[in-house]
Formats: structure tokens, C-alpha cells, sequence
């Protein structure tokens, strides 16, 4: 098992965001989050090592997606299968570009359209990445302030959500340190796993 025990905080009653160190091909969540680009093609990043451990099939779902739905957007992600990843689904976001402008609002709007459908299919746990901060060159500490608020609101106002759990896979040491940092600045005095 490549996770490591990380920080924990019920978000809501017996719903709990974790952070987790590993590699997110190996979660055993019902779906995990791909941060693709709009036209889903995986070609670097954690996309690529989405599709390298779980299969063309993700790849080719995508494509038949894009053809029928066209690019996918902040707001409107797409699903595909697993594949032969651990996990049932994969939830393909979208996140910023940093430089193109809005960058907060579209990575806010990534997460949760990414939890909306995971309510849409009913699923209790849900694995995500550092959305945007690769590749993208979305600034990690505030990527992260990001996504607790989007994680912490989305489920204030979703009170009946199913989502059980909902971990955030983070793979380099620098990912983590700074999502660290902002757990801490968040939700300091809380207990860690
Ligand atoms: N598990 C978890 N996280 C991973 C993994 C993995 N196996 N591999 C990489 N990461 C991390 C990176 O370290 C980074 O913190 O995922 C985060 C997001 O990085 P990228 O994959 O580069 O995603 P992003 O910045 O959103 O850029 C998207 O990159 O992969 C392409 O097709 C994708 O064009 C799109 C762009």
C-alpha cells in the first residue's frame, strides 16, 4: 500500500476529508479525480499514470465522451470507468491554468462539480489530487486553502451528501508540505490520524 496514515477532520457528520501521502492509482475509493485538460487527451502528469495503470479504456471512454458531450469544463467534469485501477470511476476535472485569470473560482468550481457528481452516482468515498498545481503551475499552499473552503462549503450545504470519505492523494514532498500547511492553518487544534 503506497498511502501513509495522513490528517483527518469531519467536515460534516460522518463525512471526513483525510490527506493522505501516495499514489493515487492505488486508492480503493469508489471513484478517484483525474486533473485532465478540457479535451481529456492524458498525456503527462497523473493523467497519463491514470491511464498507464488502469488502462487504454480509460482513454478511449474519454474520447467517446468528448465526442459526444464535447470538452469538459470547470463546471461540467466527465466519468469514465476505472478500468483495471482499484477504484469504479474515474471523475475527469478540468482545473485553472494559473495565469488565465479567474483561477480560484474555476479551481472552486473543479471540486465541487467533481463532489456533485460523486453524489450523482451515490458513491461514499472519493479520492483526489493537487488539481492544477503540476502541470497547471497553480501556486500548492493556495491550491490547497482552495480546495478545504470548496470541500468545507460543499458539504455545509449538502447535508445529505453520501460521501463518506474523501481523501486527497498527494504524491511529491513539496505537495505535501504545503497542503500540510494549510490543514494546519485551517483546522489547527484538530487530532491527526
Ligand atoms: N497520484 C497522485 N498525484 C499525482 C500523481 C499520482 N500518481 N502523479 C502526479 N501527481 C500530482 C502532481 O505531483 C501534482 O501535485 O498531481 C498534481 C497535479 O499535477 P498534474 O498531473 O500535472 O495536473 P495539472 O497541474 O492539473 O495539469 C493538468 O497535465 O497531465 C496533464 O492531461 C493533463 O494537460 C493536463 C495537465
Amino acid at each position: 500500500m503506497a498511502e501513509e496514515a495522513g490528517f483527518q477532520v469531519e467536515l460534516k457528520p460522518g463525512t471526513w476529508l483525510r490527506l493522505v501521502r501516495g499514489d493515487i492509482t492505488q486508492a480503493e475509493a469508489d471513484a478517484i479525480v483525474n486533473a485532465a485538460n478540457a479535451q481529456l487527451r492524458h498525456g503527462g502528469g497523473v493523467a497519463r499514470a491514470i491511464v498507464r495503470r488502469g488502462g487504454e479504456v480509460i482513454q478511449r471512454e474519454s474520447d467517446a465522451w468528448v465526442r459526444r458531450h464535447g470538452p469538459i469544463s470547470p463546471e461540467r467534469p466527465a466519468i469514465t470507468s476505472g478500468g483495471s485501477l482499484p477504484c469504479r470511476f474515474v471523475i475527469h476535472v478540468v482545473g485553472p491554468i494559473w495565469g488565465e485569470g479567474e483561477e480560484d473560482t474555476k479551481l472552486r468550481q473543479a471540486v465541487t462539480a467533481a463532489l456533485a457528481l460523486a453524489d450523482e452516482f451515490s458513491l461514499r468515498s472519493l479520492a483526489l489530487p493537487a488539481i492544477s498545481t503540476g502541470i497547471y503551475g497553480f501556486p500548492k499552499n493556495r491550491a490547497a486553502r482552495v480546495l478545504f473552503e470548496a470541500l468545507a462549503d460543499y458539504f455545509a450545504s449538502h447535508p445529505d451528501s453520501g460521501l463518506e470519505t474523501v481523501e486527497i492523494v498527494l504524491y511529491d514532498q513539496p505537495t505535501w508540505e504545503a497542503f500540510v500547511d494549510a490543514y494546519r492553518t485551517r483546522w489547527k487544534g484538530t487530532s491527526e490520524a
